[in-house]
């Protein structure tokens, strides 16, 4: 999946993105994000359209956001 892809290159480093629900440095796991019920598929994509301090402006494209957004949603 492309999502994955991009998760494990851009994401890794601070998020769990795998099937755990572990915190690490106060960066939530994929999966904890995926069943939240508060992070809609945009809210998701305006926090990784325009992210804020502690996680790092990405330059995401629009396609990338979208494929990371579905990889996420899948994990629930
Ligand atoms: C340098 C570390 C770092 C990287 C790299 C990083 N993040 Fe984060 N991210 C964080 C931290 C820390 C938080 C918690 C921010 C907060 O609670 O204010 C966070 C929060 C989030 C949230 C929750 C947003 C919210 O509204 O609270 C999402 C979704 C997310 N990251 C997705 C991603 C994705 C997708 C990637 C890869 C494209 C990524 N992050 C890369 C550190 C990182």
């Amino acid at each position: 999946m492309a999502g994955e892809t991009l998760a494990k290159r851009w994401c890794v480093a601070c998020h769990d993105i795998g099937q755990s629900a572990t915190v690490k440095d106060g960066a939530p796991s994929f999966v904890e994000v995926a069943r939240h019920p508060e992070f809609s598929p945009d809210r998701l994509k305006v926090w990784l359209s325009d992210p804020h301090p502690p996680m790092p402006k990405l330059d995401l494209s629009r396609q990338s956001i979208d494929n990371l957004i579905s990889y996420i949603r899948s994990l629930k």
